[in-house]
């Protein structure tokens, strides 16, 4: 079997070895040929010399070409701390060339190529360096994962693919049954019904790396298949779950990156963190909470006690020493951002002994001592300001904090701020589909199953795992009586039937000694982005979908044969 490239070194001069690998680099230096010899391990280099049975191949050695060489380690004259061989290379005596290669549509150690070229020509961009280690680290993490929860005494164990379309979720993509006619199976949006019925099975405590399918509208960190790190465990409290996942974080950072996470991970609820950040996924890794200055500011200008007799908010962040940064054009620009998140506008002030801005004229003294004081105001702050709606205001601060520390480059590298949220409401309403949804899955448990008819706010047995502001998890502890669920069902808008007709099939099994439940998963590539300091997700998938959710390597999806269309009995419009 073939050694890795670089596992010779310094230890090693006088060796005869043999290589393979592919050709990176060659310089002809006339006399001298020089080949940066590549393969999974890294580089390496060859010397090949004139009057040398192996020197005519070399000449005519081209980048990507797949080679095999026997030769001796020597010695470098000039070693090259960037590289693990750096210290040595190989004289060459005897080359094999085990394949050509075309001319490439981009070079491999270059980055500069569109996106489109390289995913179309992804086994190419796969064999850069960056990419190849996060597809190793995604296989780190995965191992890593399988050691702690084998240790534990989880089973790994696989759930259907082609399973039942159930409401509620994302938008199933559907896969037409052939011997059923006029029937559809659903890829599964994640194993959650599986995972429990296996509970139900008695296996206690499950997991499984689970490939995942959502029809949803894409983004930098949502691909349309994905894979979680799924465990389900039997007789378990939100506690148990929390501490198992957060041992399994601390091993996946220790064996990955050979960090030491600090356990207890952090903890606040929903409630405090839409309060202080506008997100269910507050980046930890910078401060500049949000305050609420409604009590200062409802009486300065009409705009603002209109707002507050509407029932509204004024709320604020305070960015440190960054009034001299942030010139009217600037604002205008913040303003333009928010509005985006439905804001009416941004309000600002700059303090420097004083306050000046758009707002400034509306601050009487007593005002501004106390904005001064709640705020913490040192000379040089610059306070941005949204009034309106609660929910708008919190979410368009949320997302400013972000761009606000993005733009002035407050987030240091290498710093991984995780937090757990907690206390999730049990509903949410969808604007779109005008009514309440389940905030996590219908399947979660109430806190208390005798407020759960106030809809805005009962809260849930659920909570997410928030790094860096990426929620990277999520999970809750489940319903396991039949009563409950159907009554969770009916809030959620189901009858009786419609319960029955679409999880007629777990509120049966729920009857049959159902063991209280609980569990989680992690989305897989986000946790991965994170360790490889990626923000977009399509680097850690060896074979991703673009935002248009296709395939430019393969042309997936595609149209099909009539003939395969008819045997589905499906007729295409
Ligand atoms: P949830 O829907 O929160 O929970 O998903 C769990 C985690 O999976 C990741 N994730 C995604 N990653 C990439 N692309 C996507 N389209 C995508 N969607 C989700 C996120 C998320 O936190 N069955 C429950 C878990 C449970 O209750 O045990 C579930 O699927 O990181």
């Amino acid at each position: 079997m073939k050694v890795n490239n670089t596992s010779y070194n310094i230890n090693d001069i006088g060796k005869t070895v043999t290589l393979k690998g592919w050709v990176q680099k060659k310089r002809d230096l006339g006399g001298l040929i020089f080949i940066d010899l590549r393969d999974r391990s890294g580089l390496i280099q060859l010397v090949i010399k004139p009057n040398t049975p192996a020197y005519e191949s070399a000449l005519t050695l081209k980048s990507e070409y797949v080679i095999a060489v026997i030769g001796e380690i020597s010695q470098r004259e000039q070693a090259n701390p960037k590289l693990l061989t750096g210290e040595i290379e190989v004289n060459v005596s005897t080359l094999k060339i085990l394949n050509t290669s075309q001319e490439l549509p981009f070079e491999i150690d270059k980055t500069t190529a569109l996106e489109d070229t390289r995913l179309k020509y992804r086994y190419l961009d796969l064999r850069r360096e960056n990419l190849k280690n996060n597809i190793i680290t995604k296989h780190k993490i995965m191992q890593s994962t399988r050691e702690y929860l084998n240790k534990q005494e989880f089973l790994e164990i696989e759930t259907p693919i082609l399973c039942k379309s159930t409401p509620e979720g994302a938008r199933d993509y559907l896969v037409p049954s052939r011997v059923n006619k006029g029937k559809f199976y659903a890829l599964p949006q994640s194993p959650q019904l599986f995972k429990q019925l296996l509970m139900v099975s008695g296996f206690e405590k499950y997991y499984q790396i689970a490939r995942c399918f959502r029809d949803e509208d894409l983004r930098a960190d949502r691909q349309p298949e994905f894979t979680q790190i799924d465990l389900e465990m039997s007789f378990s409290t939100e506690e148990d779950i929390m501490t198992l996942t957060e041992g399994l974080l601390a091993k996946i950072f220790k064996d990955v990156k050979g960090i030491d996470v600090k356990l207890p991970l952090n903890r606040m609820t929903y409630a405090k963190a839409m309060d202080l950040y506008g997100t269910d996924k507050p980046d930890l890794r910078f401060a500049m909470p949000i305050a609420d200055i409604t009590n200062i500011l409802q009486n300065s200008a009409e705009m603002f006690s209109k707002a507050v007799s509407e029932g509204g908010i004024i709320n604020a962040i305070v960015v440190k020493d960054a009034a001299d940064k942030y010139s009217r054009k600037d604002i205008d620009k913040l303003t333009d951002y928010v509005k985006t998140y439905k804001a009416s506008g941004l309000a600002f002030l700059k303090y420097n002994e004083e306050f000046t801005g758009s707002i400034s004229k509306f601050v009487d003294e007593e005002m501004a001592s106390k904005l001064k004081r709640q705020l913490d105001l040192t000379n040089n702050d610059l306070i941005l300001i949204i009034f309106g709606p609660k929910k708008i205001v919190k979410t368009s601060l949320g997302a400013l904090r972000n761009k606000v520390a993005k733009d002035l480059n407050l987030i240091k590298e290498d710093v991984y701020a995780f937090t757990w949220v907690t206390d999730f409401p049990m509903f949410e309403y969808s604007e779109e589909e005008g009514r309440y949804l389940a905030c996590h899955h219908p399947f979660t448990m109430p806190s208390d199953i005798n407020t759960l008819n106030d809809k805005e706010n009962a809260k849930a047995k659920a909570y997410d795992i928030v790094l860096n502001g990426y929620e990277i998890g999520g999970g809750s502890i489940r319903i396991h009586e039949p009563k409950m669920q159907e009554s969770v069902l009916k809030e959620l808008g189901f009858t009786k039937e419609a319960a029955l007709e679409n999880f007629g099939f777990l509120l049966e099994a729920l009857a049959f000694g159902a063991p209280p439940h609980g569990g989680l998963a992690l989305g897989l590539e986000r946790l991965t982005m994170i360790l490889c300091g990626t923000d977009n997700i399509r680097d850690v998938i060896a074979f991703p979908k673009t935002t248009s959710a296709s395939c430019l390597m393969s042309g997936a999806p595609d149209i099909v044969k009539k003939e395969a269309l008819k045997e589905l009995h499906i007729k295409v419009d």
